[in-house]
């Protein structure tokens, strides 16, 4: 990566002080000009570097963008930037990241929680009442994004939280742990393995659904992120197909499936829901009107 004279000095020099503005709008500049970001994109993370090192809001940032930011401060900005400029997604970098406006810690075994996914816990709040107790299970719960945010949405509800790997769920115990959560527990399970005898209301999963030739796996972020979250067997059904086939064992009468998938799946998802004796299947899209989420309800 070429990175020009100006901002060489800037990233090298660690004795200087400068303006929050001025900071701000240099490291926005060079995110997008290096990492081909968009401006908005570039302005954010800048954002949250800077929110992060100082550890501030970011209606601070705003009220005192004529503040100078202390050398150490700026040394440790660069350091962050820098990690940065070697395509590290910042979720990695700064070691947390926001998901439905809660913070969760992440490390590289876990997928950062996607803005997309927030869609499933929209979806889950409008169907159902905050009061209920509900008992809900979250397959595959990485950093535990989707079930934690639901425990702490569903006080009475009781959340089991569930993955393969163990390394992930240190990092959701973590999260448990730090969002004072009592109605949730863990299991390491490979997807129903050693759920026996256990009955749910709501079966919700984003699990691994990227065929292994998909030419998005070249993108910058998703090298950085665990293989086993994201790549799935059989063209990236595999995963999604055990899932739909075995469900409906563990769901109470009318209980549902929320299942997450690609943004080419949604027939042949539907198909499985359908296949396996599903009802009231819905599908929603999202922002970019591509259908993500379908969900099912099981015939009593
Ligand atoms: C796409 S990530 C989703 C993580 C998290 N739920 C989220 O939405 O941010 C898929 C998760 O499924 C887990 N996983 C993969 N295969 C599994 C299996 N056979 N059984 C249980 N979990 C599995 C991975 O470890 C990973 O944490």
């Amino acid at each position: 990566m070429r990175i020009n004279q100006h901002y060489q000095e800037i990233l090298n020099s660690s004795n200087d002080s400068l303006f929050v503005w001025k900071i701000y709008s240099e490291i926005t500049k060079l995110l997008s000009e290096n990492l081909s970001l968009s401006i908005r994109e570039a302005r954010l993370e800048a954002r949250f570097i800077i929110q992060h090192t100082l550890k501030v809001q970011h209606q601070f940032l705003i009220r005192n963008s004529n503040e100078l930011i202390k050398p150490e401060k700026f040394k440790k900005i660069m350091e962050y930037v820098k990690e940065r400029l070697s395509y590290k997604p910042l979720a990695y970098i700064l070691k947390e990241w926001k998901f439905y406006d809660m913070k969760f810690f992440v490390n590289s075994n876990v997928l950062i929680p996607r803005q997309d996914t927030e869609l499933m816990i929209d979806l889950i709040l409008n169907n159902y009442q905050k009061q209920e107790s509900l008992s809900i299970l979250d397959l595959g719960t990485g950093s535990g994004a989707i079930g934690i945010v639901l425990a702490s949405k569903f006080k009475k509800a009781k959340v089991l939280l569930t993955d393969m790997s163990s390394e992930a769920l240190n990092i959701t115990k973590k999260n448990i742990f730090f969002h004072k959560l009592k109605n949730i527990s863990t299991i390491k399970s490979d997807w129903f393995e050693k759920i026996s005898n256990k009955k749910f209301d709501l079966i919700i999963s984003n699990p691994p659904y990227i065929n292994k030739r998909d030419t998005h796996l070249k993108n910058k972020v998703l090298l950085f992120e665990p293989k086993n979250a994201l790549i799935s067997k059989q063209k990236g059904y595999a995963d999604i197909t055990k899932i739909i086939k075995l469900s409906p064992k563990f769901l109470r009468a009318n209980g549902a499936l929320y299942i997450e998938h690609g943004y080419n799946q949604s027939r042949k998802v539907k198909e499985l829901f359908q296949k396996n004796n599903f009802v009231k299947i819905k599908q929603k899209q999202d922002i970019n009107k591509i259908y993500r989420i379908t969900s099912g309800q099981i015939k009593i």
